[in-house]
């Protein structure tokens, strides 16, 4: 078992590992995240952790960061990538934010209605 030393880490990365994110792309996607940090030499600074469905599986494949509480949709292995470099520069990934805590859905997915109903 590992324990995860949590001290200077900066987001943790909620990857969607449900059937449908699978289905697209799901484990590629953790696997150019985790490959990317790795990369940037950023292993303390962010911490994934894949998860069951979210709920939001017609936007698979589905990633939120915390702590800013952003909800990405339709992550590929390359937005996976880009969304670390991203987040190491204190940015988000605008064009694949599907919902922020203050702002809401995003303009694209007002219609709110997507993915499983819970
Ligand atoms: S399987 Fe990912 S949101 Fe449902």
């Amino acid at each position: 078992m590992t324990t995860w030393n949590l001290q200077g880490t900066l987001n943790h990365l909620l990857i969607c590992g449900g059937s449908s994110c699978r289905k697209r792309k799901g484990e590629e996607v953790a696997e150019a995240i985790e490959h990317e940090i790795e990369k940037q030499g950023a292993e303390g600074l962010i911490h994934t952790t894949v998860t069951r469905c979210n709920g939001r599986c017609s936007d698979a494949c589905v990633v939120i960061s915390y702590p800013e509480g952003v909800w990405y949709k339709e992550m590929t292995p390359k937005s996976g990538k880009a969304l670390v470099r991203k987040l190491l520069k204190g940015e988000r990934l605008d064009e694949q934010v599907l919902y922020t805590y203050e702002g809401g859905l995003s303009a694209v997915d007002e219609r709110g209605t997507k993915g499983k109903k819970k």
